[in-house]
């Protein structure tokens, strides 16, 4: 097989793949969601809270099962593709009592990865999110927008072709979250993961993504799967254009209709 084979072949099998899923707590919550996404896209979902978004990003890493239906990561079941996954969460949970870099290494350590290698690693992780010179600093000493670096870096550490992130900028002010996905970008274009991404921003959602998801509530299911086939790479000049306002219009507008739909 040719290496052009199996280039074709590799992208060919969708990175996630949703079949009639559906997911019942007291309620249901899930209802027949029917999508792929393709190895490569940043997808981003929005939707009313409490319209499912994080509820789905949890089944696809396997952490809830499908009550109904079938999902495939790397067509893996979600348990098999566990380390080809992971999760960056709101809350960057970092070990107060461990450095910048014992926090980073952590993933690594779990792995039984050979500590030389685990440095080499490491090091250059905090390079690549710009948190070298606070290495030997604690969580406390860090702000917002750095504790979200590093909980990126911990996430990066074990080399996940996946990554899922529920709403990992809210809480930072709106200077720092810019900030921050020009760098999710750089980032995506250098280690090339396939992104899902759950914001109640649309701004956001528009400046990062290659398509949006917008959800319905009660049950959940889709109400619009659009692309976003704004320039590239995307850089901060572009949130001054005519064409970004115009799509985060848009997509604003398709969203209020989400949520009486
Ligand atoms: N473990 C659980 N047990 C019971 N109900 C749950 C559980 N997890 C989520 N739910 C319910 O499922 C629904 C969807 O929750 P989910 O957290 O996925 O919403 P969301 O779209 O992420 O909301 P938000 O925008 O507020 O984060 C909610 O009604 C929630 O109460
Ligand atoms: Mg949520």
């Amino acid at each position: 097989m040719s290496a052009q084979t199996r280039l074709v072949q590799d992208f060919a099998v969708p990175q996630i793949e949703f079949a009639l899923v559906s997911k019942k707590y007291q309620r249901l919550i899930i209802d027949n969601l029917n999508f792929a996404v393709a190895k490569g896209e940043f997808l981003s979902i929005i939707g009313p809270s409490g319209c499912g978004k994080s509820t789905v990003l949890k089944l696809i890493s396997g952490l809830a099962t499908a009550t109904s239906g079938s999902i495939l990561v790397d067509g893996m079941t979600p348990e098999n593709a566990r380390e080809t996954i992971s999760f960056i969460f709101q809350d960057p949970t970092l070990l107060p009592w461990r450095t910048v870099r014992a926090n980073a290494v952590l993933g690594l350590e779990l792995e039984r990865m050979p500590k030389e290698k685990r440095e080499i690693r490491v090091d250059s992780l905090l390079e690549l999110v710009g948190l070298s010179h606070m290495s030997r600093a604690y969580p406390r000493e860090l702000s917002g927008g750095m504790k979200m670096r590093l909980s990126i870096a911990r996430a990066l550490v074990t080399g996940p072709r996946l990554l899922l992130m529920d709403e990992p900028f809210a809480a930072l002010d709106e200077m720092t979250r810019d900030r921050m996905n020009e760098e999710l970008l750089r980032l995506r274009d250098e280690l090339k993961w396939t992104v899902a991404f759950v914001t109640h921003s649309v701004s956001e959602a528009v400046f990062l993504s290659t398509r949006i998801l917008v959800l319905a509530p009660s049950p959940g299911r889709i109400h619009a799967d659009l692309p976003v086939n704004l320039p590239n790479p995307r850089t901060a000049e572009l949130r001054a254009t005519l064409e970004f306002e115009q799509t985060v219009t848009a997509v604003s507008r398709i969203l209020r209709g989400a949520r009486s739909a």
